[in-house]
């Protein structure tokens, strides 16, 4: 007999672009793995749950993906490789210090000869707009080789952009994207499959806000749900929770931590201990909603760390993140230790 997990990926089709990513994925590993570096697979933002087939509606888990993103780029100094397994259009390591308009305002114009003046652009400009594009391309081209960047502004990119590059240049960051909760659960498997070799090498850092709830593929209407017929109801279906076969299964000997977010504080250090008892991995960092961003407890079977950053530090922009993944990267050591792993490459 079929376990409710095996139904989940029977009935839900792979995303379009998965053979592309398992490819991807497995290169990464593989590459990696030769090299005797630690990988460690990150998922961050929030799942979705369509209501309709050709989806117009849909149910969203809450995560920014600060996190997650944050985090990478911790990972990544600490020297592993890192797969980004992110939702599409949420925060990604080192774009997230320029999203929104925060670019928009480290550009400057500056003016560059006498022939061409930012008004002269500028009217250029909006004669575009009935032109060809390619001679539109040519006059976007002008505008920006007079944009710079702010002299107050470098200070910011430049440390950025030095760290994007050495990650880039190692080939040590990965991104996937899911928007869906099939998307994402068809990724984590094939993520893990290629990470089992790595054995307790291999570290989840599962921080992604994955739905509990869905409506099965056979149960969605087709169309957009109209609105004319009275209010819809809707039955919500529990998903499989997958940490079961992710532990058991798919990635037995790798360092897996869960996350655990609450928004009744009474309810987040049992939740995490129930967790830990019921899938048998190695911690759970737990979580407030309204307290995320300074406050984490790191939950393990035995011990319980509470990592609170103060007031200064909040004020002063210290990531919890930075405290966070170097003590995860310690007790990951000192698990590989035990494992008999030999020490891996910076
Ligand atoms: O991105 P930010 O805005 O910075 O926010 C970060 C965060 C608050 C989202 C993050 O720190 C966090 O807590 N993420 C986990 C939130 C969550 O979805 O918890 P959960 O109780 O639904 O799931 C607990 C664990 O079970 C998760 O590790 C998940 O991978 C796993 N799970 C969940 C559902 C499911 N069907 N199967 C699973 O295996």
């Amino acid at each position: 007999m079929s376990t409710q997990w095996e139904d989940f990926f029977a009935i839900h089709l792979p995303p379009t672009d998965f053979e592309d990513n398992r490819s991807l994925l497995r290169e990464f590993c593989e590459r990696h793995e030769r090299h005797g570096r630690c990988i460690v697979l990150i998922t961050s933002g929030g799942t979705t749950v369509p209501l309709e087939y050709n989806t117009v509606r849909f149910v969203d888990n809450f995560s920014a993906g600060t996190r997650g993103a944050v985090s990478a780029e911790y990972f990544l100094e600490h020297g592993y490789a890192v797969i980004f397994m992110h939702r599409l259009k949420s925060l990604e390591p080192f774009t997230r210090h320029f999203s929104g308009q925060k670019l928009l305002d480290m550009l400057d114009i500056q003016e560059r000869g006498p022939n061409t003046t930012i008004t002269d652009i500028a009217l250029r400009w909006f004669e575009t707009q009935a032109e060809s594009e390619q001679y539109q391309v040519s006059v976007l081209k002008k505008v920006c080789d007079i944009a710079a960047l702010k002299p107050d502004s470098v200070d910011v990119l430049a440390p950025v952009l030095l760290r994007y590059k050495a990650a880039h240049a190692a080939g040590a960051l990965l991104h996937v994207a899911f928007t869906t909760v099939s998307d994402y659960f068809w990724l984590l498997r094939a993520a893990c499959e290629c990470l089992a070799s790595s054995g307790p090498c291999a570290m989840l850092y599962l921080a992604a806000a994955v739905s509990d709830f869905y409506v099965p593929k056979d149960h969605l209407p087709t169309h957009k749900i109209q609105s004319d017929t009275g209010a819809p109801i809707i039955q919500l279906q529990l998903v499989p929770k997958m940490l079961a076969p992710l532990v058991n299964l798919w990635v037995p000997s790798a360092y897996v931590v869960s996350f655990k977010l609450e928004t009744d504080e009474n309810l987040l250090i049992p939740k995490a201990r129930a967790a830990l008892e019921k899938y048998k991995h190695k911690m759970v960092v737990a979580n407030q909603l309204q307290t995320r961003r300074h406050r984490v407890v790191l939950v393990t079977p035995k011990t319980s760390q509470e990592i609170l950053l103060t007031r200064e530090e909040v004020h002063a922009g210290t990531d919890i993140e930075c405290l966070l993944v170097g003590e995860i990267v310690r007790r990951h050591k000192e698990h590989m230790q035990l494992e008999g792993v030999p020490e891996p490459v910076p």
